[in-house]
C-alpha cells in the first residue's frame, strides 16, 4: 500500500472513496460540509433516510453523484465523541480499510481524524500516521500463498491510501512519520509471514536465508550464520541440547548493522527461533500443538525490526542474534535430568525439555557479550504463564533497569504495541536450585514468566538487559489465528527514540 497526506480542501480532492466519520451526534463534521455539498448532499440525505449508523464497527457505502469529486463515500460509525480515542480511531480505520478492500476502489482518502478532538499536537499527528498505517496494513494483510487458486480471496484493488489533515503543521508531522510507519509495517509484515509459515517451510535454514536477504539490502549490514560445528566450538551446550532430537541442525543467525561509528556500542536484539516446539521428551499435549509453529515469533520480530532499521538507515549500531532450532523428541533427544554446560560455563539440569526457549536464549545472550553491547533486548514466546498473567493485549517486560523499562514502555505506547512490566527479582530464581548442576531450567508453576526471566538474568550479569515475553501477543488463536507482527513496532520505535 502507498500512503500519502492530503491537506487540500476535501471538496476538491478527487478520489475513489472518501472515508467519513459518523459520530452519535449524527451531523456531517464541520470540515466536511463542503464535501457533502459537492457530492449532492449524499451524506445528509442518507442520514435523513436513516441509513447511517454511528455504532463503532458499522459502515455504509454511498455512491458519489455524477459530478461528485469522490466515486464512493464510506461512512464509518465512530460512537460517542467523548469516547472516540486513539484505540477507537485505529479500530475504525481498520474497519474502513477492510470494507474498502471488498470494493473495487483503487485509492481512498480518510477523514476519520476529523472525529478526534481538535487542537492536536505534533505528537498526535505522528500517532495519526502510525495508527493509520498499522490499521490499514492489519486489515489488508493476507496469507494465502499456500492455498490453491480457487481458495484464495480476490486480490485487493486498493493501492493508495490518503490521510487527510487540516493544518500544515500536521501535514509536516504526518509526512515525516510516514516513512517510519511504512518501514515498521513492512517489518511487521515480514514477521507475520514468517510466523504464519508452517514449520515444514519455516525451518532454521529458512530463517538463515531470510537473514541473509535482509543484510544484503545494505552495505552497512552483514549476516553470518554459524553452523553446528562452530556452535559446538563456542561451547553452546544448551542450544545444542535443544536441537539434539531434530533432523535439521541448529543455526546461530547473526546480522550486524553499522549505522554509525564503530566506537559506538550497539543495541543487540536476541530473538527466540524455535521453528517448532513439540516440548521434546517432555512432550506437549496434542490439543492446539499446531500453534507451536509460532514459537519463532521472537526471531521473526527481531528480523522484522532489523529490516526496518536497515530500510530507515538508522544512525545506530544494531545487532540481531537468532538461535534457531526445532524442539523434537527422538532417540538422540535430551532427557529430563540431563545436564548440559552452557557457553557461560554454568551447568544446567534440564528438568523439563519443554522449557527450551531459555536454553537457546542463554547461550545467545552469552554470545552477545562479544559485541560489547550498550543494551540487550531479548524477545521470546517464552511462557504460557505470561499469557495467563497478561492475556493477548500486552507483552511482558522484565528488566532490573528502570530507565530501560521506561524507554521500552514508552516506545510500545507510541507504536500502539504495548508492553507491561512484570517483576524480576532474586526470589523468583530460588526454585531453580538443583542437586546435581549449578541450577535447573524450571522451578514451580506459579510466577512462571518471572522465573524464566530470572533464569535468563543469570546470563546477563553486568549487562543492560531487558526481556520481552511475547507469548500472548505475537499471534492470535481461534478464528483469527495468525501472527500479529508484534513487537516490531515497539522495537523500532525504541530504536528511533534511543
Ligand atoms: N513456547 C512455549 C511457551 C508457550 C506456551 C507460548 C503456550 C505460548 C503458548 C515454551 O517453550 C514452553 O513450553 N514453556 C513452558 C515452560 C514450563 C515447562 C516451565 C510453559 O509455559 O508451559
Ligand atoms: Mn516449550
Ligand atoms: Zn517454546
Amino acid at each position: 500500500m502507498q500512503y500519502f497526506v492530503k491537506s487540500s480542501e476535501p471538496q476538491k480532492q478527487k478520489t475513489d472513496c472518501a472515508i467519513i466519520p459518523w459520530l452519535e451526534t449524527s451531523k456531517v463534521p464541520a470540515g466536511l460540509k463542503a464535501l457533502d455539498k459537492a457530492c449532492g448532499n449524499a451524506i445528509k440525505d442518507a442520514a435523513r433516510r436513516g441509513d447511517l449508523s454511528s455504532k463503532v464497527g458499522a459502515s455504509t457505502l454511498l455512491i458519489g453523484g455524477a459530478n461528485s469529486p469522490c466515486k464512493r463515500i464510506l461512512v464509518v460509525g465512530c460512537g460517542k465523541p467523548e469516547s472516540f480515542d486513539r484505540k477507537t480511531f485505529t479500530k475504525v480505520t481498520g474497519i474502513a480499510a477492510g470494507a474498502l478492500a471488498r470494493t473495487g476502489a483503487k485509492d481512498a482518502v480518510s477523514y476519520l481524524s476529523q472525529a478526534l478532538k481538535s487542537g492536536r499536537k505534533e505528537q498526535a499527528a505522528r500517532r495519526l500516521a502510525m495508527d493509520t498505517v498499522a490499521a490499514v496494513e492489519q486489515a489488508t494483510y493476507r496469507f494465502d500463498a499456500l492455498k490453491s487458486k480457487q481458495h484464495r480471496q480476490k486480490p485487493i484493488a486498493l493501492k493508495r491510501f490518503g490521510i487527510a489533515v487540516s493544518q500544515s503543521s500536521e501535514r509536516n508531522a504526518v509526512s515525516a512519520t510516514l516513512p517510519q510507519a511504512r518501514a515498521i509495517a513492512e517489518g511487521a509484515r515480514l514477521a507475520r509471514d514468517l510466523g504464519n509459515m508452517p514449520s515444514n517451510r519455516c525451518t532454521p535454514r529458512y530463517l538463515a536465508s531470510v537473514a541473509r536477504k535482509i543484510a544484503a539490502k545494505s552495505k552497512k549490514a552483514s549476516a553470518r550464520i554459524l553452523n553446528p560445528d562452530e556452535i559446538k566450538r563456542l561451547g553452546m551446550g544448551a542450544l545444542l541440547s535443544v536441537a539434539a532430537g531434530a533432523v535439521e541442525p541448529a543455526r546461530l543467525i547473526v546480522i550486524q548493522y553499522r549505522g554509525t561509528s564503530a566506537k559506538t556500542k550497539p543495541t543487540v536484539l536476541v530473538g527466540k527461533g524455535i521453528t517448532f516446539d513439540t516440548g521434546g521428551i517432555s512432550i506437549k499435549p496434542g490439543q492446539g500443538m499446531d500453534e507451536m509453529k509460532f514459537d519463532m515469533c521472537g526471531a521473526a520480530g527481531v528480523l522484522g525490526a532489523m529490516q526496518a532499521t536497515i530500510e530507515l538507515g538508522l544512525k545506530k549500531n544494531v545487532v540481531a542474534i537468532v538461535p534457531a532450532c526445532v524442539n523434537m523428541p527422538d532417540g538422540n533427544a535430551t532427557n529430563p535430568g540431563d545436564i548440559v554446560t552452557t557457553m557461560s560455563g554454568q551447568t544446567v539440569e534440564i528438568l523439563n525439555t519443554d522449557a527450551e526457549g531459555r536454553l537457546i536464549l542463554c547461550d545467545a545472550l552469552t554470545y552477545a557479550r562479544r559485541f560489547k553491547p550498550d543494551t540487550i533486548i531479548d524477545v521470546a514466546t517464552l511462557t504460557g504463564a505470561c499469557v495467563v498473567a497478561l492475556g493477548p493485549f500486552v507483552s511482558g517486560l522484565m528488566t532490573e533497569d528502570d530507565k530501560l523499562a521506561a524507554g521500552l514502555l514508552e516506545a510500545g505506547e507510541l507504536a500502539g504495541d504495548q508492553a507491561w512490566r512484570l517483576p524480576l527479582m532474586k526470589e523468583y530464581g530460588e526454585g531453580l536450585a538443583s542437586n546435581f548442576a549449578d541450577f535447573a531450567n524450571v522451578a514451580g508453576r506459579e510466577g512462571g514468566a518471572s522465573i524464566a526471566a530470572s533464569f535468563l538474568s543469570r546470563f546477563t550479569k553486568d549487562l543492560r538487559w531487558a526481556h520481552l515475553d511475547v507469548a500472548g501477543t505475537a499471534w492470535k488463536s481461534g478464528k483469527e489465528k495468525g501472527a500479529t507482527g508484534r513487537p516490531v513496532g515497539l522495537l523500532v520505535q525504541y530504536l528511533l527514540n534511543a
